[in-house]
């Protein structure tokens, strides 16, 4: 007997009922981010398992227990991507797309993995939509990319979300920042989970994130990021705040964010929509601004986001978004009869050739089956050629909105077809 093959745990098909939705999803994002003059970077979907050890961060849930990592026949370690911002510095630095001293304004969209525990709107493949701005500290340009995601997301209708934003500092107010932590903690440390018990020395920050709880409730009173912002991090903080002002981005200032990456300095920033359940975050971003040089480059402050497509579609499913876009044909072309079947194999041929999105359906023999289905596939007319028409020389042209139907002669359908429809 022939076995038959499941998908993998955690991944999806997208069928054909659902692919257009991403179509729209990926088209919106590619044209919006054009319009802030970003321009598109295709990587591979492996990297040396390094590329992410070293930036995303080795104590990071992502690198020790998500990301998948392999050995190739020769025996290098490769990891399938987790996120693109890793991979997007790695090839600015290998192809030195910084050289003319520009700020480089990359966008990505392609599929990312992550070993996690499935869940609605939580994946092993998910899709995310990105940008990167490598190459300036100007606080503006963390607003602008704040920019992007809000203009993308209203751009498709969406209303359930808003948009929190905090400071996780410099690297040296986030030491002192650390140290204030470890002593809040220290006392609570028999209360807390393994993996805190562990973050508390490896990265304390990461505590504030932990989903249990009992670890939750001792967070709660937890001394706050912004309160050990340094001059310089209180006013690079409080000008992204005047420009996302200007730009009338709404948002609300949350000092619990920490991001799950072990990258961010300064401006860190998350999407939310709370219809979503747990995975409330449609997206997620922050500045970064020593990745560069970790990867071998130059001192280069830069900051971007990311965003999963599945999160943004349930949540566009959940405010209607997406009903009546599904592309429908034209023409749904019946043809009854031998020979009608030849003249319809011509002009078929021709509407498709001029643009028209027609349906055709050579195996179907009947006329009520045949309307039926056009019904079905939303198409606007029925072409009908059958025995009849074809010796009265003629077509029947069905607007199957009103019903109205006309006579279209064969002899010049190449004409009066374009002008009808
Ligand atoms: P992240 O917060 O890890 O950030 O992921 C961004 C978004 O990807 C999440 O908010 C979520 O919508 C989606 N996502 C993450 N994991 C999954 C999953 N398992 N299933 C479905 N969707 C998921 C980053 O990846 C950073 N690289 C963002 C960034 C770019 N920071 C600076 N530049």
């Amino acid at each position: 007997m022939a076995i038959k093959y499941t998908i993998p745990r955690g991944t999806f098909d997208v069928l054909p009922k659902d692919s257009y939705k991403w179509e729209i999803i990926e088209a919106k994002f590619r044209h919006i981010a054009t319009r802030f003059g970003y321009r598109e970077i295709i990587t591979p979907i492996f990297e040396h398992a390094e590329v992410f050890e070293r930036s995303v961060g080795d104590s990071s849930d992502i690198v020790q227990k998500e990301m998948y990592r392999f050995t190739d026949r020769k025996g290098r370690i490769f990891a399938l991507r987790p996120e693109g911002t890793a991979p997007v510095i790695r090839s600015y630095v290998e192809n030195n797309l910084g050289q003319d001293n520009q700020i480089a304004k990359l966008f990505y969209i392609g599929p990312m993995f992550r070993y996690d525990r499935p869940q609605a709107g939580r994946s092993r493949q998910f899709s995310q939509f990105g940008i990167e701005c490598i190459g300036t500290n100007n606080p503006y340009y963390d607003a602008e990319t704040i920019q992007v995601f809000y203009v993308f997301l209203k751009d498709l209708g969406l209303k359930n979300f808003s948009v929190e934003v905090n400071s996780v500092g410099c690297e040296s107010c986030s030491q002192t920042y650390n140290q204030a932590l470890i002593k809040y903690f220290e006392p609570h440390l028999d209360a807390l989970c393994n993996d805190c018990k562990n973050r508390l020395n490896n990265n304390p920050k990461r505590l504030l994130d932990c989903k249990i709880k009992t670890c939750q409730a001792i967070t709660k009173n937890a001394p706050i990021m912004i309160d050990y912002l340094d001059d310089n991090c209180k006013e690079h903080f409080q000008q992204v705040q005047n420009y996302l002002k200007i730009m009338k981005v709404p948002f609300t200032v949350n000092p619990h964010i920490v991001r799950g990456l072990d990258y961010y300095t300064n401006t860190a920033f998350e999407f939310i929509n709370n219809n979503l359940g747990a995975q409330n975050a449609l997206g997620g971003g922050g500045r970064y601004n020593k990745l560069v040089e970790q990867f071998g480059g130059k001192h280069t402050p830069s900051v971007g986001f990311a965003g999963g497509t599945t999160r943004l579609l349930l949540s566009m499913e959940n405010e209607n978004l997406l009903d009546g876009l599904e592309p429908f044909p034209v023409v749904y072309f019946i043809a009854l009869g031998d020979n009608a079947k030849i003249k319809a194999i011509e002009m078929v041929s021709w509407l498709r050739q001029n643009n028209i999105h027609v349906e055709f359906d050579l195996d179907r023999t009947s006329l009520k089956s045949q309307l039926k289905n056009a019904d079905r596939l939303n198409a606007s007319y029925a072409f009908i050629l059958g025995e009849d028409e074809l010796n009265k020389n003629i077509c029947l042209q069905k607007n199957l909105k009103t019903g109205e139907q006309i006579e279209l002669p064969l002899d010049n359908y190449r004409e009066l077809y374009s002008m009808n429809l």
